[in-house]
């Protein structure tokens, strides 16, 4: 049984304009220690997909399809299953650190608070674990910089405090959505280093969510690229980067030079996103798409499995994609 087991999940939203289809049916299973990639241009639905999961859902949101943990429903479970859940076995990073850092509490209350909630320690004791975390988050000084309050820390030291915070409870999953986008480049390099190192010490499986392809090499085992809420590709790293199979994927590449040029966005694929409150009859990536055909634009393109461990949702063949 996989780990996370994500099945046809979608995500709408009710706005005064209709409807924003933002997660279309993605399937998805992780197992222990594994790690994935999501990646994909702004509005692909990458971090409402991983909200879904987490049930952190807007009000206005909706979410339907299945999402078990070790086989349990947790998808629009009630507060009594998901609190639990959420911290202790799968933890969140956001990309802004102030989303999940309350500014007026002093970083060791806050972070305490975790462990004497989730775990039911005693507040002395949740301190020292706290402090020891932080020195595994190489927050210098932990001892007495856990004193401060969010302000006092740089944007880097934020991100690993919140970093540390996420990883309290030794999560099994951990979601990491653009942790590292609001940093300069040489943070975001020691940002991610920790990450990877931490994620090997605790076995952790891993979603990353990030713009930067750059980044999933150095980090994932397995991407899976996204456009209009759905999957558009999903391979071993290392063949994706190789030999991507969705004209898609290929735009993306080519919209950066390397693989190790940090930073690149990846809007340089003429035209743009599509408008989600309707949601397209076929594939998503349809109208920008130079190897479009009539069937494309007709029908939903499934996710077919076309080598061993590589999927891919288009209709031409791999050959035909010069
Ligand atoms: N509360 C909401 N009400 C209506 N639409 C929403 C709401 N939250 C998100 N959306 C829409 O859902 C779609 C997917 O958003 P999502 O945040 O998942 O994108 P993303 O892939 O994470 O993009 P980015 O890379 O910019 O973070 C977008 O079109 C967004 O505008
Ligand atoms: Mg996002």
């Amino acid at each position: 049984m996989a780990l996370l087991e994500i099945t046809d999940l979608r995500v709408a939203f009710d706005t005064p304009d209709g409807t924003v289809n933002a997660v279309n049916g993605v399937t998805l299973s992780l197992d222990h220690g594994q790690t994935l990639g999501i990646v994909g241009e702004s509005g692909s639905g990458k971090s409402q997909l991983a909200f879904a999961v987490m049930g952190l859902l807007a009000k206005n949101g909706r979410a339907t399809g299945s999402v078990r943990l070790e086989g349990q429903e947790i998808l629009n479970a009630p507060a009594a299953v998901i609190n639990p859940i959420r911290a202790r076995r799968i933890a969140m990073i956001f990309q802004d650190p102030m989303t999940s850092l309350n500014p007026y509490m002093r970083v060791a209350d806050q972070m305490a608070e975790v462990l004497t909630l989730h775990m039911g320690m005693g507040k002395r004791e949740a301190v020292d674990e706290c402090i020891r975390m932080l020195d595994a988050v190489k927050i210098p000084d932990a001892k007495g910089r856990i004193r401060l309050y969010p302000h006092e820390f740089s944007g880097g030291m934020r991100q690993r405090v919140m970093i540390a915070m996420a990883l309290l409870c030794r999560p099994e999953i951990l979601i990491a959505d653009e942790p590292t986008t609001a940093l300069d480049v040489t943070v975001q390099a020691q940002i991610m280093a920790l990450l990877a190192e931490l994620r090997r010490d605790l076995r952790m499986a891993t979603i990353l969510i990030t713009h930067d392809l750059g980044v999933v090499a150095g980090f994932c085992e397995e991407v899976m690229v996204m456009y209009g809420g759905q999957v558009m590709e999903k391979a071993p790293v290392d063949p994706l980067f190789a030999a991507p199979a969705h004209p898609y994927t290929r735009g993306l590449l080519r919209a950066i030079p390397r693989v190790d040029h940090h930073g690149a966005d990846l809007d340089a694929i003429p035209g743009t996103p599509p408008n989600m409150t309707r949601a397209p009859k076929g594939c998503p990536f349809a109208p920008r798409c130079d190897y479009v055909r009539d069937a494309c634009l007709d029908a939903r393109v499934p996710l077919v499995e076309y080598e061993a461990g590589r999927f891919r949702a288009c209709n031409r063949r791999v050959e035909e994609l010069a």
